[in-house]
């Protein structure tokens, strides 16, 4: 890989993708509707409307940025990542844009949605039969084609300008400015990375608040037994069903010194959720939303009993018609043994009394 990679194609480049961010508009911040006698409002930042449609596209775009300025990204480059989900999906759009060519490593299970939206934006997969081999295939593909391994798991943490230049944390405080309690009692984000966790937990650090970060973990992952051992070599070696999240070992992005609660939450209550959600806003949401409502309910929950005053907002990480023919289609649920119906129950009890009831 030649070093030195000509500047004008840099300059270029950069041009095009900040022309990218140039052209799209802010996210938008959604009222979930809750009773205002309980004194405690929630807020869904909808990432969902992001052009490759999801939270993605803006790790995608400082991932490339950053690949651009330390000189790694030149005009013959070949771009690879390991990822199965909303990563290379967006990956593959900055990558048509700069004209490079795109190989995403996958496992063979990738659901044929996933595998069409790559393809869709030029991206090319290549297939691994265990999820755990995407990294070092990753690798070997990137150094056999001479090529550039975007490592959004390693990278996501460092990419990410954690101070604003309009990262995600910073656009949810501007856009709570005018409301009853501006400045978040919590968010509630999921891991993957960990980059968002990271992200939102410096940034409230930075600016010297008072919002808690609570991060969200499906069942399988790594993350939590982590967090609450402090062993990150922690390692269930298990994939998780809530696509986006949850991991089988903890990644070198997570970032558990800026978390303050973290939550393990079955499948069915992430599954249920979006469900509630579709029925209560009509935004229709993927799997790792829901797992963030269940800790924004919990928290809330909490809050009313302690007769806490406060706002709490969490992300709606990616649009649910990619899963149209999975988390809501109740034979898939059937097929999984994935009940939803107590947890429908719980919430929409929830959603009347303000309280939760505990885990059984
Ligand atoms: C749908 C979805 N939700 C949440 C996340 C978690 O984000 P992060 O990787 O920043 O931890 C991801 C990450 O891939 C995702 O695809």
């Amino acid at each position: 890989m030649s070093l030195l990679h000509s500047r004008s194609w840099v300059r270029e480049a950069v041009r095009i993708i900040e022309a990218d961010a140039n052209r799209s508009a802010d996210t938008h911040l959604h009222v979930f509707p809750l009773p205002a006698e309980w004194g405690v409002d929630l807020y869904l930042k909808d990432e969902s409307v992001h052009p490759t449609g999801s939270l993605k596209h803006r790790l995608a775009r400082s991932l490339f940025l950053y690949g651009l300025v330390n000189g790694q990204i030149g005009p013959d480059t070949v771009l690879v990542e390991a990822s199965s989900g909303s990563t290379a999906v967006s990956e593959a759009y900055f990558a048509r844009m700069l004209g490079l060519r795109f190989i995403t490593v996958v496992p063979r299970s990738t659901s044929p949605e996933k595998i069409a939206l790559i393809e869709f934006y030029g991206g090319e997969c290549h297939y691994v039969d265990r999820a755990p081999d995407m990294y070092p295939e990753a690798e070997r593909l990137a150094s056999e084609c001479n090529g550039h391994y975007l490592d959004q798991f390693t990278y996501a943490e460092r990419a990410t300008d954690w101070r604003g230049n309009n990262n995600i944390a910073e656009s949810v405080y501007a856009q709570m400015q005018s409301e009853r309690h501006p400045v978040p009692a919590w968010i509630v984000v999921g891991a993957g990375t960990g980059g968002t966790s990271a992200t939102f937990g410096r940034y409230v650090r930075y600016k010297r608040n008072t919002t808690k970060i609570a991060v969200v973990d499906p069942e399988n992952s790594s993350f939590f037994g982590a967090w609450q051992t402090g062993a990150l070599d922690y390692s269930t070696g298990m994939p998780s069903r809530i696509e986006g999240i949850g991991r089988p070992r903890v990644e070198p992005s997570f970032v558990p010194g800026v978390i303050d609660e973290m939550f393990q939450v079955p499948d069915a209550a992430s599954l249920a959720a979006i469900r509630v959600l579709r029925e209560r806003t009509g935004h229709w949401a993927g799997g790792s939303t829901g797992t963030n409502l269940f800790g924004a309910f919990t928290l809330i929950s909490r809050m009313v009993s302690e007769g806490q005053a406060g706002s709490v907002v969490t992300l709606l990480c990616d649009g649910g018609e990619r899963y149209a023919n999975t988390y809501y289609d109740d034979a898939w649920l059937a097929q999984k043994n994935i009940d939803i119906a107590p947890y429908l129950e719980k919430y929409r009890e929830f959603l009347v009394s303000g309280k939760l009831a505990p885990e059984a």
